[in-house]
């Protein structure tokens, strides 16, 4: 494994001096030792539009390479963070955050960025909180002989791929991942400074898969319960679950073609501030709990 690490000295010293100008404008009622002892929130985006934004708000950064595996360390109003950018789809999630556990022993993960919509009733530029996290590309299919064609709105076997029966080979059900509640509390937080668009709970559906046909996704949305749909969060979810870290998935309409909502890039920033603001009321309760 690769192992890279440098510090982001430009970062460091404007940092130190804007402390210095503005006499530590940031701080709370919370003292710096208390917030010193906190284990970091790692927070997730996919692509460099739904991470870099955070990543360049952080205080002290750091960049660390693990393999192809961008992490930046910092703190974000003196609370530690580590911004991750995962890169696409359900393999590079569920690497990106098995290495951010085992390096960083998160006090919990937000996986956050675009998703499509599923529902008519969203648009671009609301915002979902996970209240559940599912897969959506894992089935047995029906049996059909040669020729007999692929029918994906006949897949009504929804495969587990984590099981809490092993010896079956075959397990046939919808797993979704619960958001932490305390994750959701400090999500609520954060909502009256969102401004772009509704923040709802929903159930976030994850596979690698852009799915563009109206009747598949209205099944999944009549079937799955989702709201909107990408390709990371149910991943993530399922390795959180496995090490007991505390896991919330948010995720912003970016597009949602079942009700003509046209890709918009700006939303990608727009989640990644609402993801910050939660990290932080986040780590103002837990520091506040100590
Ligand atoms: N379907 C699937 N993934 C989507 N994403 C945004 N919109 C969609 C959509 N309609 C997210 C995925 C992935 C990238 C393509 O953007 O999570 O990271």
């Amino acid at each position: 494994m690769q192992f890279k690490s440098f510090i982001g000295i430009a970062t460091l010293c404007t940092t130190l001096f804007l402390a210095a100008c503005n006499g530590d404008s940031n701080s709370n009622s919370t003292q710096p030792q208390e917030q010193a002892k906190l284990q970091p929130i790692v927070i997730q985006g996919a692509l460099p539009v739904e991470s870099e934004k955070m990543a360049a708000q952080l205080e002290n950064a750091t960049v660390e390479m693990i393999g192809e595996w961008k992490f930046w360390k910092g703190t974000y109003k003196g609370y530690p963070v580590v911004i991750s950018k995962t890169r696409m789809g359900m393999s590079n999630s569920a690497a990106a955050t098995a290495l951010a556990i085992q390096h960083y022993k998160p006090i919990a993960i937000i996986n956050q960025g675009t998703a499509g919509g599923h529902d008519p009733d969203l648009h671009v530029f609301d915002i979902v909180l996970g209240k559940y996290t599912t897969n959506i590309g894992a089935f047995k299919t029906p049996n059909k002989p040669l020729g007999g064609g692929s029918n994906a709105l006949e897949w009504n076997e929804a495969f587990d791929v984590l099981p809490d029966d092993e010896s079956d080979p075959e397990p046939i059900a919808i797993r979704k991942f619960e958001g932490d509640k305390e994750l959701l509390l400090a999500a609520y937080k954060a909502k009256p400074n969102y401004s772009k668009g509704q923040v709802v709970e929903g159930t976030i559906g994850s596979a690698d898969t852009w799915n563009n046909e109206l009747d598949r996704i209205k099944q999944f949305h009549t079937v799955y319960g989702t709201s909107v749909e990408e390709m990371e969060a149910a991943s993530v979810a399922q390795i959180a679950h496995q090490f007991n870290v505390p896991f919330l998935g948010i995720r912003v309409l970016s597009n949602n073609i079942t009700n003509n909502g046209a890709y918009d890039p700006a939303t990608g920033e727009a989640c990644q501030e609402y993801a910050l603001d939660v990290a932080e009321q986040y780590m103002k309760a837990k520091a506040a709990a100590k």
